[in-house]
């Protein structure tokens, strides 16, 4: 067909899904609309005026064709939005499990960061067979990230976070395009999705590891420019140092006797505000609470912290989401004692210690294992950290 492909490739775990109910969807409409046009045309022809035919005694009303008209299409129709609405779910329902990526979208460029500090733009690596966890969010207008060969697109939004997931099934190069109208060059908002064997994606990591230093810049098609910034840091600790540069650590104590309640092993769990409401400390609860800190007074703390909208950068703002992350309910370390230059961690560091706190700290404890150099050097890092200020 002239080249042209009439469905995208298929690369995630959700692909087959979707596609098996947009053809079911298809040929749903196609069995009503079929022979409803057929019978127009047959009934137009055959009673055309002055067609001999007996036009006498039509029937007014069929009782039992118009329940059959109600009923059937009523079961069909409940059934296509039961398992869409099932599919809905197992989309926007973020795996417990999984390695997390944070995408900031912006005019007109995406970009990634990986916790253990990778930075890529407009190109995305990622293992295949792997639970990959997006946060998103937008430093300007609303974006939305696409990638057709995934069946995923969500809106990225500025002020708010928001996830979504998928787990690629073949590696290859797929496209990712911005599919909101964001500007002038909303239509050269690119990118790409290099899914990489198991064993491909270690060496990527190990090149672009802690401390290999600089940028490694890199074109892989025209007009797309990309680019790997190697790390110096884990989000986590670049996260620690903005913590410290802020202040932060003056009211949040560990021990919870500062002026704001403690951080250590907040992420993820409920937190009992002043109006008697329980949140649930999640990426969004964090970014408001340093945005708008008085929109949720935590029980039994005077609502006295500034806001700190002027002076925060969207990507610090996930640099202390990722540290209040990993400040797990198991590590006692004081914040203002963590040496946020930490270098290279010991080989295991102490991540159990941050593994056994949130349920998200759990995870990414578990998807060291497989992902072993880079990963776990993040995450040993943080370990480290922790123990640090023991
Ligand atoms: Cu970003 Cu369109």
């Amino acid at each position: 067909m002239l080249g042209l492909p009439i469905m995208p490739d298929s690369a995630s775990t959700l692909s087959g899904s979707v596609d098996t109910l947009f053809l079911v969807l298809v040929l749903l409409a196609l069995l009503f609309a079929v022979p409803v046009a057929g019978l127009i045309i047959y009934f137009a022809v055959k009673y055309r005026r002055g067609a001999a035919v007996n036009r006498s005694n039509a029937p007014i009303e069929n009782f039992k064709l118009e329940v059959t008209w109600m009923v059937i299409p009523l079961i069909l129709s409940m059934g296509v939005f039961g398992w869409g609405a099932r599919l809905y779910f197992d989309m926007f329902t973020t795996p417990k499990d999984g390695m997390d990526i944070y995408v900031l979208g912006r005019q007109w460029m995406w970009e990634f960061k990986y916790p253990t500090g990778q930075r890529e733009l407009n190109v995305l690596h990622v293992p295949v067979g792997r639970n990959v966890r997006l946060t998103l969010i937008s430093e300007d207008v609303i974006h939305s990230f696409y990638v057709p060969a995934f069946r995923i697109k969500h809106d990225v939004l500025p002020g708010r976070y928001t996830t979504a997931w998928f787990q690629a099934t073949k590696p290859g190069t797929y496209h990712l395009f911005c599919a909101e109208y964001c500007g002038t060059e909303h239509s050269g908002m690119l990118g790409s999705v290099i899914v990489l064997e198991q064993k491909d994606y270690q060496a990527w990591l190990d090149q672009n590891r802690m401390n290999t230093g600089g940028v490694i810049a890199e074109n892989t098609s025209p007009g797309t420019q990309t680019a790997v910034t190697a790390p110096t840091q884990t989000m986590a600790q670049a996260g620690a140092q903005t913590f410290q540069h802020l202040g932060c650590y003056v009211c949040h104590r560990p021990d919870g006797k500062g002026a704001g309640p403690s951080l250590v092993g907040v992420y993820g769990k409920p937190v009992q505000l002043a109006n008697q409401q329980v949140v649930l400390a999640d990426t969004n609860y964090i970014r408001d609470s340093i945005i708008d800190p008085n929109a949720q007074i935590v029980a039994d703390y005077p609502p006295i912290m500034p806001t700190y909208a002027e002076q925060i950068s969207e990507d610090d703002l996930l640099k202390l989401v990722e540290y209040i992350k990993s400040l797990g309910s198991g590590t006692e370390a004081p914040p203002e004692m963590i040496n946020p230059t930490g270098g290279m961690p010991q080989p295991g560091g102490s991540s159990g210690n941050q593994g056994s706190g949130a349920q998200d700290s759990g995870a990414q404890g578990s998807t060291n294992g497989d992902s072993g150099g880079s990963d776990s050097s993040g995450n040993g890092n943080s370990g480290t950290q922790g123990s640090g200020g023991q």
